[in-house]
């Protein structure tokens, strides 16, 4: 129910699969949301300009900059965020160093994700650009690409090995 005399609003969404019910600021963002209304600190803010992608969190399954979306835009959809990640998916980005200080690192993990589970649709598509929303100032970016591909690689291996697509 809208209660606009107050600049806030109710929203119900689902948030790493379980669903929230919270008050959001009519100008909030989807940002500010996540990690001061629900406590998901894992989704970092960098340029809060939709700049640098460190902000970056599945929104019905494709990725957004959080610091761009008003929160009222994600009332009755999904929303995951880095915490839904599994650790073993962060496995090959750190053996390919591809974190440093660690600022990006989320935002990294969520877009390699979405491409991770979209592989065969996005495998015409050259990694680098897939990943240009996100802003390394650490790693040079070799070890981001590196850890994304053997994701998809042991994805891949994994999917022969059950017979089927993963
Ligand atoms: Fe959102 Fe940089 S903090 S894109
Ligand atoms: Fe520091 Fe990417 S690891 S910005």
């Amino acid at each position: 129910m809208n209660t606009p005399d107050t600049g806030q609003s109710q929203i119900e969404f689902t948030v790493n699969g379980q669903t929230v019910r919270t008050a959001v600021l009519h100008d909030e963002r989807l940002l500010d949301t996540l990690r001061k209304r629900l406590g998901l600190t894992g989704t970092k803010e960098g340029c809060g300009e939709g700049e640098c992608g460190a902000c970056t969190v599945l929104l019905d399954g494709l990725p957004v900059n959080a610091c761009l979306v008003p929160a009222l835009q994600a009332r009755n959809r999904s929303v995951e965020t880095i915490e839904s990640i599994r650790p073993e998916r962060l496995e090959h980005m750190l053996d390919s160093g591809a974190t440093q200080c660690g600022a990006c690192t989320p935002g990294v993990v969520v877009s390699a994700e979405w491409i991770r589970r979209n592989a065969a649709a996005l495998r015409s598509q050259d990694a680098r650009r897939l990943m240009a929303g996100n802003l390394c100032r650490c790693t040079g970016y070799d070890g981001i690409i590196d850890g994304l591909t053997a994701s998809i690689e042991a994805d891949s291996h994994a999917a022969n090995e059950d017979g089927g697509p993963a």
